[in-house]
């Protein structure tokens, strides 16, 4: 998969609110995520988009009594949560209502079951067919891991391709920025990312198989 890479480098973001990795049919293509700006703060230089890393807190409720099954303030040790958006970390209801956010933006959103759990539910925690109502809060936005900068800082020739040294180089440096070197992990990380974004073989990966987001130009 393709998030795989996403994974791998960014260790400390995979706080996943939810890992729900199969797509939920979109029965009805009307249901759309309703989304209300709370707040807004007047400085805002940039907008959360695909592929950003970012951070939130939100508050997760059962729209028809307003239960809340969860909250990102009392989980993780009240950490706002990390992760990349747009690509699926979290259910697609929260990708789409975090898009277009400044920093410290504040919406209540309601998300259909079709862009939540859907038919399923989830654990105990959500009955089938459930809406869901979230509270949420944008606490920061930084440069995602799929972005054509990060590529480009990785790909030390700038010859468009990412070859094995390339990408070691790269994880040789985030090890020891975590300060947990482990040359064995390294190694299987590095067979591992090759496996999965190496799509046609050539022992390289390409700025397209790297890139997961259509519209970035590499
Ligand atoms: C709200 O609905 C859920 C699921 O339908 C149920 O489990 C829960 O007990 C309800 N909560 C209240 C306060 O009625
Ligand atoms: C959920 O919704 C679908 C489609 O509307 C329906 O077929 C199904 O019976 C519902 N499931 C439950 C448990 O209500």
């Amino acid at each position: 998969m393709h998030l795989f890479l996403t994974f791998l480098l960014f260790p400390q973001a995979f706080v996943l609110l939810i890992v729900l990795g199969q797509e939920q049919k979109t029965e009805n293509e009307e249901e759309k995520v309703k989304i209300e700006v709370v707040h807004v703060p007047s400085d805002c230089d940039q907008k959360s988009k695909r592929g950003d890393l970012v951070n939130a807190h939100y508050d997760g409720y059962l729209a028809h009594n307003m239960t809340k099954f969860y909250c990102s303030r009392s989980e993780m040790h009240g950490h706002p949560k990390w992760f990349v958006l747009g690509v699926g970390q979290v259910i697609k209801g929260l990708d789409i209502a975090l898009m277009d956010m400044c920093r410290g933006e504040k919406r209540k959103v309601t998300i259909p079951p079709s862009l939540a759990y859907g038919e399923l539910g989830y654990e105990d925690k959500i009955p089938p067919n459930a809406t869901l109502f979230f509270e949420i809060e944008l606490y920061a936005i930084s440069q995602g891991p799929r972005s054509v900068e990060a590529f480009q800082k990785m790909d030390l020739d700038n010859d468009k391709h990412l070859s094995k040294e390339e990408i070691n180089h790269y994880l040789t440096e985030e090890f020891k920025r975590d300060g947990k070197e482990d040359p064995t992990k390294q190694s299987m990380i590095l067979t591992d990312i090759f496996h999965k974004n190496d799509r046609d073989g050539d022992g390289f990966i390409s700025a397209r198989e790297y890139n997961v987001y259509r519209h970035d130009e590499l």
